[in-house]
């Protein structure tokens, strides 16, 4: 059997991603092993899922550091590094990471986001996309740039924005897409199949074909006036 990478999820709280992660981890044909499940705080629900799981757990709160991003990255690493962890996983983890821990973890530092970035970077996408009144929403998932929700995108899934939407409705939507294409994309990269050229990650993966488009365009030849 090849070798798994030795994976590391960070969260903050409900750990959905962090679930659905483990799950596809569980199958020891995926390339990525999660070796630990850090949380920034020790109330963070997926904890417990974790722990049920079995797998290895660390609790580095970063209220007591205050502004001290540093110190915080700091002792978050010396957790990293002493589970010998080689990837990480951002699922929920609310916390800004320095530039330096960016740096440090380039291309090995991979985060999900609720929108179809570029759009919607940072809070409360899904009341911003319903505001905005786009008619695909969706998820991505990309490596860590030092700026905010950037980065090279591996993978992006869409879904339909219905016309009586809530922003719970959507949420819900572009969760369980991310739960799908979360696993995915990761197992990209712990296969080593994705290729980072400027701005622009490749994958050497098969990809689906297709197009998506909301509302479906209808048959062309549906007109609002007769021909004249
Ligand atoms: C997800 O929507 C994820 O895209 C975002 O934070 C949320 C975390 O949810 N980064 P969960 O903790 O994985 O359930």
């Amino acid at each position: 059997m090849t070798r798994r990478v030795r994976t590391a999820i960070l969260i903050s709280g409900r750990g959905s991603n962090m679930a659905a992660l483990l799950a596809a981890a569980g199958d020891t044909g995926y390339p990525a092993e999660i070796a630990l499940v850090l949380s920034n705080r020790g109330d963070a629900a997926g904890l417990e899922h974790a722990r049920g799981r079995g797998v290895p757990t660390s609790v580095v709160e970063s209220r007591p550091f205050g502004r001290d991003r540093e110190a915080f990255e700091r002792a978050m690493e010396a957790a990293l590094h002493g589970h010998g962890i080689e990837l990480v996983a951002l699922a929920g983890f609310m916390r800004v990471l320095t530039e330096g821990f960016v740096a440090r973890w380039r291309d090995r530092l991979v985060n999900i986001h609720p929108s179809l970035l570029p759009a919607f970077r940072g809070l409360d996408t899904h009341a911003r996309a319903l505001a905005a009144g786009v008619k695909l929403h969706g998820c991505t998932v990309h490596l860590v740039r030092p700026g905010v929700d950037e980065g090279p995108i591996l993978a992006q899934a869409a879904v339909p924005v219905l016309p009586d939407d809530t922003e719970a409705d959507l949420a819900a939507r572009v969760l369980a897409e991310e739960h799908r294409l979360y696993p995915a994309a990761l197992a990209w990269l712990a296969a080593g199949l994705v290729r980072v050229e400027g701005e622009r990650a490749r994958i050497a993966a098969p990809a689906a074909s297709g197009a998506l488009a909301n509302p479906l365009p209808g048959p062309a030849s549906v007109r609002t006036s007769a021909p004249g």
